[in-house]
């Protein structure tokens, strides 16, 4: 399927220049979303994954139903305060300011492997602080997975070598 095709590119969302990129026009056909959930999980076969874990909001979207389909859990990353036990935090920086995502400590046991995915990958930001939270808890990262890569912004390079799995990329 071209899942390019899917996705709506909104102008001047949400500042002037930004060339927004809306999955809300793949999500809404189950044809394609399962397509893409589908996709995804193949391209994983046979890689060994205890865990996904996704940054909210758009990340629950696309690493639900991946951890479904691999029939493995499900952790949520959310923005510090949200989550109700104990917590471990890592700051990312965001176009203006910074911001903290949380994960609940007990989410992860030391040694399980993990698969980071979420809708987007930019800068890397998010996806990094993903990261650190899973390291202090010990999880092993063993890829990250979205639908979309915005190639030019080289989010890669910040993720040490990191197996990066993605559908659509724009260059
Ligand atoms: C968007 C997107 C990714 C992140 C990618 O989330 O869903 O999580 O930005 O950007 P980065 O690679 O530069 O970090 P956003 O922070 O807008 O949160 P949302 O999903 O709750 O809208």
């Amino acid at each position: 399927m071209n899942f390019k095709e899917k996705i709506r590119v909104i102008n001047d969302f949400p500042q002037p220049g930004i060339r927004f990129k809306d999955i809300t026009t793949l999500l809404k056909e189950g044809k394609a979303f399962k397509a893409a959930i589908d996709e995804l999980a193949a391209r994983l076969n046979g890689k060994s994954i205890d865990l996904v874990v996704g940054p909210e909001a758009r990340g629950f979207v696309v690493g639900a139903p991946l951890a479904y389909a691999l029939g493995v859990g499900f952790v949520p990353v959310r923005k510090a305060g949200k989550l109700p036990a104990e917590t471990v935090q890592a700051n990312y920086s965001l176009e203006y300011g910074k911001d903290s995502l949380a994960m609940h400590k007990d989410a992860i046991k030391p040694g399980q492997k993990v698969l980071i995915a979420d809708d987007l990958l930019a800068t890397g930001g998010t996806i990094s602080a993903t990261l650190d939270l899973v390291k202090q808890l010990g999880g092993e990262p063993v890829g990250a997975a979205f639908l979309i890569e915005l190639a030019y912004l080289q989010g890669r390079e910040k993720l040490n070598g990191l197996e990066v799995v993605s559908l659509v990329k724009y260059e």
